[in-house]
């Protein structure tokens, strides 16, 4: 098997916000890179043998007490360096350059005079609107480049930056002032390829397809002869988890779907339908009769998230029981949950501990199979539809495990789980016939524990009420209200009122987080 890992090129974090987009930046040009703190010790970094280091951007001054440094040891490796704002700032402060706070603090777009296009630089002028020898950039600092270090050379200035990019070709150590890995960067993305292919001399190999043969033979090797169960939700992660490994191991691969109930109209059939049609052993359980009457009289949210989580590993238990010679357990965790980074801690990890199998793998004695620990979401859609899995799994958008029970404000009945239910299919229903389904994080509906006056006909009703919520968000800790049209929300709004028995007022939700939250318990 060739190792498509073995051109790879490190990422050290200083704590910038834009940390995992250089990543993902570096993946983009189909090259694998993996992302340490900026402390991981240079053992961990002699270790990983990388063909080429980034130095992060960061909020510090290289001269803070306490500013993350590095020793001169890491760029001693023989392997090109290259530093993005702080990271560049790091780079000149440890080879005895000198770094001062800029007369003014640079933020936004600037225009970067090209002073040498020979490598790093290449390709770049002359693009867009951009006339030759000029590149449009975004710059975030309020350090800059007093004095270059012996042996470098401005190969980049702006009005504010004198040195807005260097270089010290012979030692091959690059900086730049600017973020190439921002779309605001228009050529960034070409800036970062030059630094992997020419100057750490990258070839492009890392795609989802060679993914997907190399992680097959991995989990080959790591199952042996034994069976593997996982718990499919019908979510991007898990499935896609399932069609990696159901194509390493075939039939010795046991996915466990729990109706738990308080699941979305018509999902169980959609999640037995793909998956049996795939030819994948799927045991489908429908506990929901379970669920339900445990969650009878409950209003508190936690309550009810217990109530769900627990149940979910009970059933789960008793399933998993039943299947002979199970070693491993498979799981859809992704990188952003496992990078130790000093910038970013996901709130993934918190958040899949609600619900899924926590606990189990250490009661049943089950090893973990985790093929998509090193993908971000992206490339987890990308290797879906490798696997051939439908578009309506690849771009769902999340949900949470405890499902529509944090969506009925007060206790979940049956009737007001059936509201719920069409109300949110309603919701879903235009949100895709407005061709927005894939642009927002979370569209859903929300079944309020009031009622309130209205009439229809000559009656007067006094009925129940839906609110609505649609957020953007990159990852789930922040969120802004989507403001979609008022067409769109009047079309909701009058089909949910006029097809549900039982609602006769619909709101919206123009609350963003913090400091509200995307769920409404
Ligand atoms: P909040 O409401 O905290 O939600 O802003 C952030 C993200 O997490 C999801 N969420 C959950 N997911 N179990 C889950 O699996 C839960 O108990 C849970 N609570 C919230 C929510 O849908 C959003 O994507």
């Amino acid at each position: 098997m060739t190792d498509i890992h073995q051109q790879r090129v490190l990422v050290l974090d200083f704590g910038s916000q834009y940390t995992q987009l250089i990543a993902r930046r570096v993946r983009e040009a189909k090259v694998y890179c993996e992302i340490f703190p900026y402390n991981a010790g240079l053992d961990k970094v002699k270790a990983f043998g990388p063909r080429g280091i980034i130095l992060s951007g960061g909020p510090s001054s290289v001269y803070d007490p306490g500013a993350p440094l590095i020793g001169l040891d890491h760029l001693e490796l023989g392997v090109p360096v290259l530093g993005i704002c702080y990271g560049m700032q790091l780079i000149t402060h440890l080879l005895g350059g000198k770094v001062a706070r800029a007369v003014k603090r640079e933020y936004g777009r600037a225009e970067l005079m090209l002073d040498d296009e020979s490598d790093l630089l290449k390709f770049i002028g002359g693009t867009g609107d951009s006339p030759e020898n000029k590149a449009v950039v975004w710059m975030s600092h309020g350090d800059r480049i007093e004095a270059m270090p012996g042996g470098f050379a401005a190969i980049g200035h702006t009005d504010n930056s004198p040195t807005a990019a260097m270089a010290d070709r012979s030692r091959r150590f690059y900086g730049v002032q600017f973020h190439p890995e921002v779309a605001h960067t228009p050529m960034g993305a070409q800036i970062l390829k030059n630094f992997l292919y020419d100057i750490c001399g990258c070839t492009p190999t890392w795609n989802m397809a060679s993914f997907a043969d190399y992680s097959v033979g991995l989990i080959k090797d790591q199952v042996g002869d034994g069976n593997i169960i996982c718990a499919l939700s019908g979510g991007v992660d898990s499935s896609v988890a399932a069609a990696l490994v159901h194509r390493a191991v075939g039939e010795r691969l046991t996915c466990i779907f729990v109706n738990n109930g308080v699941l979305r109209k018509g999902e169980a059939e959609r999640v037995q339908q793909t998956f049996s049609g795939m030819g994948l052993n799927l045991k489908y359980v429908d506990a929901s009769g379970m669920f339900l009457s445990r969650l009878a009289g409950v209003e508190d949210p936690e309550k009810k998230r217990k109530i769900i989580g627990n149940t979910f590993i009970e059933v789960f238990e008793a399933e998993a029981n039943k299947i002979k010679g199970v070693k491993f357990l498979a799981q859809g965790t992704l990188y952003p949950d496992v990078i130790e980074s000093v910038s970013f801690k996901g709130p993934s990890a918190v958040i899949k501990s609600h619900h899924n199998v926590g606990g189990l793998p250490e009661k049943m004695n089950l090893s973990l199979v985790e093929p998509l620990r090193e993908l971000f979401k992206d490339e987890v859609r990308e290797l879906g539809a490798e696997l051939g899995l439908p578009d309506e799994i690849i771009w769902r958008q999340p949900f949470p495990g405890p499902g529509l029970a944090i969506r009925i404000l007060g206790e979940v009945t049956q009737e007001r789980l059936w509201v719920l239910r069409e109300a949110d299919a309603i919701v879903l229903e235009e949100i895709k016939r407005a061709g927005l389904y894939r642009d927002i994080w979370q569209s859903f509906a929300v079944l309020l524990p009031i009622r309130t006056v209205g009439v229809m006909g000559d009656e007067r009703t006094y009925e129940g009420v839906v609110a609505l919520r649609a957020v953007n968000s990159r990852d789930g800790m922040t969120a802004d209200w989507v403001q979609l049209p008022y067409e769109l929300l009047g079309i909701i709004s009058n089909r949910i009122i006029n097809e549900i028995k039982g609602v006769n007022r619909v709101c919206y939700d123009i609350s963003s987080k913090p400091p509200s939250t995307i769920e409404w318990e």
